[in-house]
Parts: C-alpha cells; sequence; structure tokens
C-alpha cells in the first residue's frame, strides 16, 4: 500500500506513519517553496530515524504544470528534492512530465542513487507513454473515483486497471488509485492484477492529516456519493490553472448549488468569500473522493492501513474457499 501525496493534507508525519506501518508514504508539493520541502523531508528523516546519508524511506509528490513554473525559476523543486534522497519522486498533472523523469535521471547519473520514479496516469495512452517512452517504475492507474485532481474523463478504477493491465502485460509495477477505502476493495483490485493500491481520501480524517478540524468535521459527517468532480471548486478556490482536461473531485455543498442556479463568477466568489469569513463550512472547497462515505472515525494513519491490511488478507483468505468449494 502507499498513501498519496495530497497537497493541503499529508504531512512528513503522515508519510512517516504510513512507512512505519509498512506501506510506503508520500508528502506532496503545490507550489511550496524547496526550502520547506527540504524541513518536510529532514523531518521524515528525523521520525522514521534514517542515518543523514541514508534514503529516506517516503516519496515527494510533485505537480507537472507548477513544475513548468518553478523549474524555470530561481528556486527549482526537483534537484532540492533529490539532494535530499527520497526514495521515491511522483509526477502527476502536467502537459510533458516525460522531461521531469529525464531530470530525475539525470541528477541520478551524476551520483549513486537511483530514485524510483512514479507516474500517475488516467487512461491507457497516458499508460503506455509513461511505461515505454519515460520508463517509469511505477503506475499510479487513477480512476475517476479519486479524490483531488485528476482527468475528468478517467474510467472509474474497475475499468481503466484491466484496460491499462491488458496494454501492458509485463508491467512496470501498477498500482490502483481512486475511491478504494475498504479491505475488500483493496483483495479485489490486487486479485484484479494489481500490484498495489494507493490510500488518499480515507486518510483525511487521521491525526496526522492537516485537513483543517472543520473540513474532517464535514467529511466524517459526510455520506456516500457525496462529491462530484467539477471545474467549480477550483473556480472559487482561485486555482483554475490546471491543464486542459484536469478537475477536481470535492465534497457537495453550496458552491455546487450557486452554479447550478445561474450565479456568475463574480457572484459565486463573492458568496463564497462570505462563508469563509462568517466560518460557515458549507462553501469550503475540501477535496475529497468517494472513499470518504467510509470514513467515520477519527484514526491514525497507522490504524487505518493496518486494518486495511487485515480486511484485505482475511478477504482473501475468504475468497480462496471459492476455488476449493
Ligand atoms: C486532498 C487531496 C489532495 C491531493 N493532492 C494531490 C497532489 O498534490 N498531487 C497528486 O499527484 N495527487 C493529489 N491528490 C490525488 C491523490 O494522489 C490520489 O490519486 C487520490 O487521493 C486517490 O484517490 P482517493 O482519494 O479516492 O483515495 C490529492 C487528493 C486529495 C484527496
Amino acid at each position: 500500500m502507499v498513501s498519496a501525496p495530497m497537497y493541503y493534507a499529508t504531512t512528513p508525519e503522515m508519510a512517516a506513519a504510513a512507512t512505519g506501518a509498512g506501506a510506503f508514504g508520500f508528502i506532496a508539493a503545490g507550489f511550496t517553496p524547496s526550502n520547506t520541502l527540504v524541513k518536510e523531508i529532514q523531518a521524515a528523516r528525523l521520525i522514521t530515524k534514517t542515518p543523514s546519508k541514508a534514503p529516506v524511506p517516503i516519496g515527494v509528490g510533485l505537480l507537472g504544470w507548477i513544475l513548468d513554473k518553478t523549474e524555470a525559476s530561481d528556486d527549482p523543486r526537483i534537484p532540492a528534492v533529490l539532494a535530499e534522497r527520497p526514495v521515491a519522486i511522483w509526477f502527476a498533472f502536467g502537459v510533458d512530465l516525460g522531461k521531469y523523469v529525464a531530470r530525475v535521471r539525470e541528477y541520478d547519473a551524476a551520483r549513486e542513487h537511483k530514485t524510483i520514479v512514479f507516474v500517475i496516469v488516467n487512461n491507457v495512452d497516458e499508460a503506455v507513454r509513461a511505461a515505454n517512452e519515460w520508463k517509469v517504475e511505477v503506475l499510479v492507474v487513477q480512476g475517476n473515483e479519486a479524490g483531488g485532481h485528476g482527468r475528468g474523463d478517467a474510467l472509474p478504477l474497475f475499468t481503466l486497471l484491466p484496460s491499462v493491465l491488458a496494454a501492458l502485460p509485463s508491467g512496470p509495477v501498477i498500482l490502483a488509485a481512486g475511491g478504494i477505502s475498504t479491505g475488500n476493495q483493496v483483495a479485489a483490485l490486487l486479485t484484479m492484477g494489481a500490484d498495489g493500491v494507493v490510500i488518499g481520501s480515507r486518510l483525511l480524517c487521521t491525526p496526522e492529516c492537516m485537513y483543517p478540524e472543520q473540513s474532517k468535521e464535514v467529511i466524517l459527517n459526510s455520506k456516500l456519493s457525496c462529491t462530484t468532480r467539477s471545474d467549480v471548486f477550483d473556480e472559487v478556490n482561485r486555482t483554475a490553472m490546471w491543464p486542459e482536461g484536469i478537475n477536481g473531485r470535492a465534497i457537495v455543498n453550496d458552491i455546487v448549488q450557486d452554479e447550478k442556479i445561474g450565479l456568475d463568477l463574480e457572484e459565486r466568489l463573492k458568496k463564497h468569500d462570505e462563508s469563509k469569513a462568517k466560518g460557515d463550512s458549507n462553501r469550503l472547497v475540501i477535496w475529497a473522493g468517494d472513499a470518504i462515505g467510509f470514513v467515520n472515525d477519527e484514526e491514525s494513519t497507522q490504524s487505518v492501513l493496518h486494518q486495511l491490511h487485515e480486511e484485505a488478507v482475511r478477504a482473501m483468505q475468504n475468497s480462496s474457499k471459492i476455488l476449493v468449494a
């Protein structure tokens, strides 16, 4: 299992807890400056008690469209991150992620360290390109159910995963992501042929997650099918800068309703800002996927991941009885 990089949500504590629980944890960078990223990796190094020269057993998730700005600036993130020797790096959502994969390879070639490269893919073409052209080690096959950003036209995971597996029968490592919240789902995805799974939204109500308490409260009171994928959240959040075709899944609330009743952007921004100033939770942008329907309690990252592992093992043991019968 891998804990997803989630901007505004993951912390070094969460990534280290995931790795400590036998999974593998990521921190996330959006516009985070290099010096903060370096501090976060160093914090994870301390928590995981990793000696100073050894690779830190966590990964760093970077967004391609932001790298398009930062890597040409006087604060490029990739060299700063790689200098801290995280075990893995994760790229998502850019017009040409291949050039950033190449940058990692160049950096690694100059030293004795191989960084494992993960890339998110939302369709078969992206998967084939990342595997065959860029030769990444790990594909994260992200279905439409996923929380946060992804291609609006991505298929549901149960259709997307077998399509990618059929196109790439001999690898690379393939992880399933999107809407995963129970051990039964993990067992089903492994049985379908995934090498592992990525857990994102299921971890949003852990004490290690930096989501505000108000957002966690909303998640805990949310029901199944309370999220939608749309552009409206980025519009009122003033973050509508994502590449063509990428939008975000978040909790349905008055932000969606304001657009439905025909308010223009200016009116929607005004309502959003007023709600925020009053401290109301009905127009908060809460990035989250379908998985949150199963989040009913605040539990630690370690406890959630152990539970998922145990449930998955039980589900696979139970399903093996079908064969015997
Ligand atoms: C709050 C939140 C923030 C996210 N931020 C990022 C990010 O910074 N980079 C990224 O590649 N994916 C990001 N994602 C997507 C996750 O990497 C992952 O694909 C997704 O969480 C998996 O689906 P799930 O949330 O249904 O488990 C984010 C998801 C959430 C819920």
